[in-house]
C-alpha cells in the first residue's frame, strides 16, 4: 500500500512537472495562448539565427549546454549561415532562434509545437527574456546545478509574446550601512535576471561608508570605508563598537558592470551628494564648512554635516570623483543623490552665504536661498556628467529650487513629487516609500528580523497594488519611464536578510514594471509565487519569507 501511494505521489508530481504552468510565469507575459500538447526538450538541437550579435549566441549557447547538463542529454549548439531563410522556406525542427527586427526593444515571442520552439526577439534583452521564460516553463531543477534525468523536460505547446510596460526596471541594493561582498552583489543580480529587472542601482557611498575605490583621494576608502561600531537597535547609543567596513576596488567594480551586462543588466552608480557625505568629510575633513573633525557615522538617520559646496575645492573634489567613477559604469545614467541635504550649516558658513551672494540667490514663498545653492550643485554635476555622456538622476528632493532640463527624478517621499517632476517634463522613476521600500518589515514587528520601527509593515500584497501611474496627468504618463524597489541596509547585516527583504516582494515589483495593469492579477500572482517560484528559489538557493496563512 505504501509503495503504491508513493507511486502514486511520484506520478502526480511528473504530472505537474509535465503540465507546467502558464500561469507560474513572473513576471506574467502580455499575451499567453495556450495549446495541445508539448515539446520533449531534453537532447534537442539549438540553433541561433547568424544575424544574432555575439552576446546573444553566447547567452543561447550557455543555455543550451545548461539544459543538455541538467537534463542528462546534450543539446547541439549551432549558428547556421541562412538559418532564418532555411526556417521560413521549410520550418523549424528543434529549438530555433531568430532575430526579429520589426519586434519592439526587450521584446520577444515563443511559438511552442510538439516539433519544434521558435523564438524570436530583435536585441539581447529579449533574447534573454525569452530564455527566462522558458526556464520558467521547464521543471524547477533547470534552476539548479545537479543532473536530472529523471525530471520530465517538456515544455506546454504554447504561443507567448511579450514586451515590458516600462523601460526602466529597478533594484537597489544599499552596500553601505551595511557592506555586501562581490559574490553576494552577483547572486543578487542573478536573481534580479530571473524576473526580468534590468537596472541595478548600486548605492556606493554613504554618512556610514564609503564603498568604491577613487584613486585620487585614497583616504575615500582608507578613512571613509571603516566605522567604529555600528547601531544595532532603534537606541543610537546601542553600537556595538566593532570596527566595520570594506570598499570595492576598481577592478572589482569592472567585473560586476560585466557581470551585469551578460545578464542584460545596466548598473546606475549612485554617489550621494552633497548630504550623506560624512565618510568623505572624515577623510578629507576641508571638505566641510566647519572643518571638522568628523567621523564615520556609526548611527542611522540623517547628519547635518554636509558638503561646504560654498568652495571651489569641494566642487573640483567632486569632479574628479565622478571623473574616475563615471569610467567605471558605461550605462548612461549616473545617480548622484539629492536627497535629506539638512541646510543648517550652509546657513551659518561664510563661504556657503558667500556663494549664495554671489549667484544672487533670494528665499522665496516656496524655498530659502539654500535650496538654490543645492540647485546650483545639482545643475554644475548635471553639466559636468554630461561631458561624460552621462544623464542624472536624483532623488526627488531635486525638485526643490531649480533643475534643469534633462534630469530624470526618482520619487520616493509618495508618489508626489514624481507627479509634479511628470508634469513639469521631467522623465520619472517611482520608487515611493509606500511600495517600493523593502527595508520595512513584511509583517507584524515582533515576528520578524528588525527592521525600521518608525513604518508600518509592508506587505506583499500592498507592494502588488502599485500603480505607478495613479495622479499622473494623461499627458504626462509618457514622462514615467520606470519603478524602482529599494533595499537600505540599516538593519540588514547578513547576506540571507538581505535576500529575505528583497523575496518574494521583488516579483510583485517584477509584475508592476512588466505587466499592463490589466493583466495583474493577485490571485494568480500568489499562487505562482507558491507553487512555483519557492521552489524555484529553493533549487536556486535564495532566502525568502514564506507567504503568511
Ligand atoms: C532616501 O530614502 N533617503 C532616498
Ligand atoms: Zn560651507
Amino acid at each position: 500500500m505504501k509503495k503504491i501511494l508513493l507511486t502514486f505521489s511520484t506520478m502526480l508530481i511528473c504530472m505537474s512537472a509535465l503540465c507546467a504552468d502558464l500561469n507560474s510565469i513572473i513576471p506574467q507575459p502580455e499575451k499567453v495562448t495556450a495549446a495541445k500538447g508539448s515539446f520533449h526538450a531534453a537532447g534537442v538541437p539549438i540553433k541561433c539565427d547568424d544575424k544574432m550579435d555575439s552576446r546573444s549566441l553566447e547567452a543561447v549557447k550557455s543555455f543550451a549546454a545548461h539544459l543538455g547538463m541538467i537534463s542528462g542529454k546534450t543539446c547541439s549548439f549551432s549558428a547556421p549561415i541562412g538559418l532564418r531563410q532555411a526556417v521560413e522556406s521549410y520550418g523549424a525542427n528543434g529549438m530555433v532562434f531568430i532575430k526579429d527586427e520589426s519586434l519592439k526593444n526587450e521584446a520577444y515571442m515563443i511559438d511552442i509545437t510538439s516539433k519544434r520552439v521558435l523564438i524570436k526577439a530583435k536585441d539581447f534583452n529579449g533574447f534573454l527574456y525569452a530564455i527566462q521564460t522558458l526556464k520558467q516553463l521547464l521543471p524547477a531543477a533547470i534552476y539548479g546545478k545537479t543532473v536530472c534525468p529523471s525530471e520530465k523536460w517538456v515544455l506546454p505547446c504554447c504561443r507567448i509574446e511579450d514586451a515590458p510596460r516600462f523601460g526602466y526596471r529597478g533594484l537597489m541594493l544599499d552596500c553601505c550601512r551595511h557592506f555586501f561582498s562581490v559574490d553576494f552583489v552577483k547572486k543578487y543580480l542573478d536573481m534580479m535576471a530571473m524576473y526580468k529587472f534590468n537596472r541595478f542601482h548600486w548605492h556606493l557611498t554613504e554618512d556610514q561608508g564609503w564603498r568604491i575605490e577613487v584613486k585620487k583621494y585614497p583616504l575615500l576608502t582608507q578613512i571613509g570605508s571603516y566605522r567604529n561600531g555600528t547601531q544595532i537597535k532603534f537606541d543610537e547609543n546601542s553600537s556595538d563598537h566593532v570596527r566595520y567596513g570594506g570598499y570595492y576596488t576598481q577592478e572589482e567594480i569592472k567585473d560586476v558592470v560585466a557581470y551585469a551586462w551578460k545578464l542584460g543588466i545596466t548598473v546606475v552608480p549612485e554617489i550621494d551628494l552633497p548630504g550623506h557625505m560624512v565618510a568623505a568629510l572624515a577623510s578629507y575633513p576641508w571638505l566641510g564648512c566647519t572643518g571638522g573633525p568628523y567621523q564615520v557615522r556609526e548611527t542611522w538617520g540623517v547628519a547635518d554635516e554636509v558638503l561646504c559646496v560654498g568652495q571651489e575645492r569641494t566642487m573640483k573634489f567632486l569632479e574628479d570623483v565622478l571623473d574616475e567613477v563615471s569610467d567605471l559604469f558605461p550605462g548612461e545614467y549616473f545617480h548622484i543623490g539629492g536627497d535629506e541635504c539638512p541646510k543648517n550649516e550652509w546657513k551659518k558658513c561664510p563661504h556657503c552665504q558667500a556663494k549664495i551672494a554671489e549667484l544672487g540667490f533670494k528665499d522665496t514663498d516656496k524655498f530659502c536661498k539654500e535650496d538654490f545653492l543645492q540647485s546650483y550643485v545639482t545643475a554644475r554635476i548635471q553639466a559636468f556628467l554630461a561631458t561624460k555622456g552621462k544623464k542624472i538622476i536624483g532623488w526627488d528632493e531635486i525638485l526643490e529650487g531649480d533643475l534643469a532640463e534633462g534630469a530624470t527624478v526618482m520619487s520616493w517621499r509618495g508618489t508626489k513629487g514624481g507627479i509634479e517632476a511628470s508634469a513639469r517634463g521631467f522623465d520619472v522613476i517611482m520608487s515611493p516609500t509606500t511600495y517600493c521600500y523593502f527595508d520595512y518589515v513584511q509583517g507584524d514587528h515582533d515576528k520578524e528580523p528588525i527592521g525600521p520601527n518608525y513604518v508600518k509593515p509592508l506587505t506583499l500584497e500592498k507592494v502588488y497594488s502599485f500603480e505607478p501611474f495613479d495622479g499622473v496627468n494623461e499627458d504626462a504618463q509618457k514622462h514615467i519611464i520606470g519603478v524602482q524597489a529599494n533595499e537600505w541596509t540599516e538593519y540588514i547585516a547578513e547576506p540571507w536578510h538581505a535576500e529575505y527583504m528583497v523575496l518574494p516582494r521583488a516579483l510583485a515589483i517584477a509584475e508592476i514594471q512588466w505587466c499592463a495593469p490589466g493583466n495583474k492579477n493577485w490571485d494568480r500572482f500568489i499562487k505562482a509565487v507558491e507553487t512555483h517560484e519557492f521552489p524555484v528559489l529553493d533549487k536556486a538557493g535564495y532566502t525568502y519569507r514564506k507567504l503568511d496563512k
